[in-house]
């Protein structure tokens, strides 16, 4: 038994032909974050595809934990799979579970360390030209800063300048193509515009480029202590049913492309908003400089000191709480199933939204404010935070992703303050990831603390990577 899919509601706001697809692209937050009033299963329509968006918390884990049944696939994954290739964020189920394995060793926590040195040292020579009083584009700064961590952490040989900007930039084109790709239809993706003409451009250097630099990895044949090598270098026994025991290049390529992708817009969109939360809360801001100021101690921040700066990850929580940045992960459903008692058929897709949940009133009371201290007492709850996502598809990058922003912001907040030029609230880009837009912050430079080495701002010195 149970209750047919039309039974399910149609979310409001419905036009005929474009579906919701003007209320989503008005106000996508927004929208998503009113439906859960409707039931725990709505309705929406995006041009000719209906989806079904899963409001529960508990039917959002049902679905994120069974990733058989409710796989990666459907009109919207084909898109995202002409942007990133098959790599482990896009592949189904029937290819993951190899290729989740042999990418585990490159995200051990026993290499954290060696990633935060080279983040703290990518925050420092991305910020060392700052100046007291100057006003920055925060999230070009943040993208500089996690585009340069990344490309240092994932190839440890530096590359040029110009070439780690070039990535950034690509994955940057790729991941807004993205998201345009995923409301307009297919074949208007091959028209020579501008914007599809970048897309395609960009998407052929990025691979070029890692092509090029795996190339030279595996010339020289030695451990670099670094992601690239971590990938290079995992082995498993062959298995006939599930393939080789060891990455090919190919699929070297599309994991490290996919990484740039996943992990370097969504970690600057999450310092991002840290910072636009800080300087429109500036009690909290000269809380949080305290609080590092004390745990660091005129030092430079490193791995152990992560669990130490209790406070900064109670601010990094709730920010990804109010500002999840993958605002909408899609499901296909591969073969009739049930879920909260309706029946759905194979074929549906599913959509699962962060601000369904973490924007619940029921579940967070004062859903729209930005409140740090409500982590103090208790931890995030598995059901109820999800910036991650959840279940065998959670994302790989969540401890390196948490590492970096915390190493990154503690060594910004203990040498600047950061003030906002308006009261408006942040525009956000359109965009896969759900990133401030223009967001501008007046820098002001912190006295230095005790043992001040003697830098114009007083910032200790981070040792330069490697
Ligand atoms: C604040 C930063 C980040 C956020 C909010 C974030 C969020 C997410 C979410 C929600 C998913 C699950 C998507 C789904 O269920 O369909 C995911 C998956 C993934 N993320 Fe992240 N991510 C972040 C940083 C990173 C970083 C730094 C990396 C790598 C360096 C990364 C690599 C991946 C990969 C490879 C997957 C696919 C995992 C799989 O399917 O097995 N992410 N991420």
């Amino acid at each position: 038994m149970g209750k047919d899919l039309d039974t399910v509601p149609l979310a409001p706001r419905h036009l005929p032909l474009l579906g919701h697809s003007v209320a989503l692209l008005r106000d996508r937050l927004g929208f998503i974050a009113s439906l859960p009033r409707h039931g725990d299963l709505v309705r929406l329509r995006l041009g000719p595809h209906t989806m079904v968006l899963v409001c529960d918390p508990g039917l959002v884990q049902e679905a994120l934990r069974d990733d058989r049944t409710f796989d990666k696939g459907g009109p919207f994954f084909d898109r995202a799979r002409e942007a990133v290739g098959n790599g482990l964020a896009t592949c189904p189920h029937g290819r993951h579970r190899r290729q989740r394995r042999l990418c585990q060793p490159a995200f051990r926590p026993a290499r954290l360390p060696d990633y935060a040195a080279a983040v703290t040292s990518a925050a420092y020579e991305t910020t060392e030209a700052w100046t007291d009083g100057e006003v920055v584009d925060v999230n070009r700064a943040m993208l500089a800063i996690t585009n340069r961590a990344l490309a240092t952490t994932m190839f440890s040989s530096r590359l040029p300048d110009t070439t780690t900007r070039q990535i950034g930039e690509d994955a940057e084109t790729i991941m807004s193509g993205a998201m345009r790709r995923m409301f307009v239809p297919a074949p208007f993706d091959r028209a020579p515009t501008p914007g599809n003409l970048r897309f395609q451009r960009a998407r052929a250097r990025l691979r070029q480029t890692v092509a090029d630099v795996i190339a030279s990895h595996r010339a020289d044949g030695s451990d670099h202590q670094d992601l690239l090598s971590a990938l290079l270098l995992a082995e498993e026994p062959d298995d006939p049913q599930d393939g080789p025991g060891a990455l090919s290049d190919g699929e070297i390529a599309d994991q490290v492309v996919t990484f740039f992708i996943a992990g370097t817009e969504t970690t600057a969109g999450l310092l991002s908003w840290v910072l636009y939360e800080l300087a429109r809360h500036p009690d909290i801001q000269d809380r949080l400089h305290a609080h590092v100021t004390q745990v660091l101690a005129g030092r430079p921040p490193r791995a152990v000191d992560v669990p130490e700066l209790t406070y900064l990850t109670q601010v990094i929580t709730e920010a990804l709480r109010l500002h999840a940045i993958t605002w909408l992960v899609t499901r296909t459903v591969t073969e009739d199933t049930k879920l909260g008692g309706t029946r759905l058929p194979a074929g549906t897709t599913l959509a699962l939204s962060q601000y369904a949940v973490h924007w619940n009133p029921r579940i967070h009371p004062r859903p729209r404010d930005f409140d740090p201290d409500r982590w103090t007492e208790q931890p995030p709850e598995r059901t109820s935070f999800i910036p991650f996502g959840s279940g065998p598809r959670r994302c790989i990058g969540d401890r390196f992703a948490l590492q970096e922003a915390t190493v990154v912001l503690a060594l910004l907040i203990g040498s600047w303050k950061f003030t906002a030029l308006t009261d408006r609230p942040a525009r956000i880009a359109l965009s896969a990831a759900c990133v401030p837009r223009d967001l501008r912050l007046r820098l002001e430079a912190r006295p230095a603390p005790g043992n001040n080495d003697g830098h114009p701002t007083g910032r200790p010195v981070p040792p330069r990577h490697p």
